[in-house]
């Protein structure tokens, strides 16, 4: 099957896609961009994806190429022409085309690309061994800059050292990890380091903090140290491609008693089954806030 990307307004054949190398996203990494999960055709949370990529944009000063509608038509569209089904969409805007110089150009349109690859149905979520390693990042990890080198290398050394994962400790603390949110469970109790601009404010992390409140489980949003993250008795992983992945071992020690854990058992019931749900076209979840005609538009497409 062919795959097809979005470049610049034009639905095309993946490998015939081209940008300029005087893009500032090829030259700097100047541009952000947003992953969102496609279950059974349906982009998972679009809304909260498209919120954070406008929050993105603004802290770098781009402005942003489409309303919320048109995002939504080009990647329900894209999913579409990429024979719907499960999918993970990639979509990113860049400043855009000009001659090389470090500070902004005034004349300067952002461009935008978007493909998709396929994910397996119904992941099933093995447990992965992590290493912790020092967050050498810069101070803006909120905005989801597509200038991940940092994450790219962080990745790169757990993956050298036998583990899928690597989570980052700035100043004794964990933030995140390479590409995910951390959460621990100690004695029935979890936690997640509060947002802010050392790490990513995960659609996940969001998600499964709201789904959790909600069935009367409390999270904690508070500073985890390095030594409480090596006494956890359980530690997940978040993002849109791990969902909840629990750790198995951290730098080659066992995580608690059993893996996956007890609350990792209720939080990924509670996740699948809003899945399941969101899937089914009944979300488990009143607070959401998709607007009527985000949800109506999305359905159109998906049923046309
Ligand atoms: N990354 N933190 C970082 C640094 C990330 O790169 C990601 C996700 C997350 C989790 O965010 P979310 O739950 O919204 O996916 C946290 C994506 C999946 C990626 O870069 O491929």
């Amino acid at each position: 099957m062919m795959t097809t990307a979005y470049v610049n307004g034009h639905f095309v054949p993946l490998k015939e896609a081209r940008v300029s190398p005087l893009d500032r996203g090829f030259l700097f990494g100047d541009g952000v961009y947003e992953v969102i999960p496609v279950y059974q055709g349906k982009l998972f949370h679009v809304e909260a994806h498209i919120e954070r990529l406008k929050k993105s944009l603004a802290a770098v000063r781009i402005p942003n190429p489409l309303s919320f509608q048109e995002w939504c038509e080009m990647l329900c569209e894209l999913v579409r022409y990429n024979g719907g089904g499960n999918q993970s969409v990639y979509f990113q805007v860049t400043r855009g085309v000009a001659p090389r110089m470090h500070h902004f150009p005034s004349q300067i349109s952002p461009s935008v690309f978007a493909m998709t690859h396929k994910r397996t149905s119904n992941p099933l979520i093995s447990p992965v061994a992590a290493i912790t390693l020092q967050d050498y990042r810069w101070f803006r990890c909120d905005i989801k800059s597509i200038a991940l080198i940092a994450n790219a290398m962080l990745r790169q050394e757990a993956i050298e050292h036998g583990a899928s994962e690597a989570i980052l400790i700035r100043e004794n603390q964990v933030t995140e990890g390479a590409a995910s949110n951390v959460f621990v469970a100690k004695e029935g109790l979890i936690t997640t380091p509060p947002t802010g601009p050392y790490l990513l404010a995960g659609v996940t992390r969001d998600l499964l903090i709201t789904l959790l409140n909600k069935h009367g489980i409390c999270v904690r949003e508070e500073i985890i140290s390095e030594n409480a993250l090596a006494r956890a008795d359980e530690i997940w992983l978040t993002s849109s491609s791990l969902e909840i992945t629990p750790v198995e071992t951290l730098n080659g020690t066992a995580v608690g008693k059993n893996v996956p854990g007890p609350m990792w058992k209720i939080a990924s019931k509670l996740f699948n089954e809003h899945r399941e749900a969101f899937i089914a076209g009944n979300s488990t979840d009143k607070k959401k806030k998709h607007s009527k005609k985000g949800r109506q538009l999305e359905k159109e497409y998906i049923e046309s």
